[in-house]
């Protein structure tokens, strides 16, 4: 074999094995945004109990709770035609207090969302991604 042949033969395992890396990298992202929509999903899982599968909160738990859940599809015109992510995202974390989120009728999202990743690698990261495409999927339910 010449020698160029050697190299560029080398070359190209290197570059695959640099594919593999960005592959492999990227795979938790792909896996959620594999999703049809994954703020969807999560939102029907974790929130549409209460607060209704469009946000409406006439979810089948709502009418048993003694704080009525905010309509989250009145976020945007309530705070002056801007949807507030920053703040909905703080109201599922917990980093904002939501009476009706963090006592103990309730739990505070981002722990549940870090301890089911709990021992992965980056579980505050992973939870915050969570919190964002719930936040993001809210933003869709505006009216
Ligand atoms: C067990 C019922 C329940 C579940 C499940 C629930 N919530 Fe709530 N949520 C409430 C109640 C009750 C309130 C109203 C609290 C208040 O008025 O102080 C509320 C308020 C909110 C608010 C408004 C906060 C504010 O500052 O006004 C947001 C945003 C919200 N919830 C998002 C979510 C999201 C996103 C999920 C899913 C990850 C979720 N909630 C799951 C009961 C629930």
């Amino acid at each position: 074999m010449a020698e160029h042949d050697a190299q560029s033969m080398k070359r190209g395992i290197l570059s695959s094995a640099i594919v593999w890396g960005i592959l492999l990298l990227a795979f938790p992202l792909a896996v959620l945004a594999g999703e049809p929509d994954p703020g969807r999903e999560l939102y029907l899982k974790y929130c549409a109990s209460c607060h209704g599968k469009d946000g409406r909160s006439d979810g089948p738990v709502s009418p048993y709770l003694q704080v009525k859940p905010t309509d989250l599809t009145r976020l945007k015109k309530e705070n002056r035609g801007i949807y507030p992510l920053g703040k909905v995202m703080s109201s599922i974390d917990g980093t904002h207090d939501v009476r009706g989120h963090g006592d103990a009728k309730m739990p505070v999202w981002g722990e549940v969302f870090e301890k089911e990743v709990e021992g992965k690698k980056y579980p505050t990261l992973t939870s915050l991604l969570k919190v964002k495409v719930i936040a993001e999927y809210i933003s869709t339910l505006q009216r």
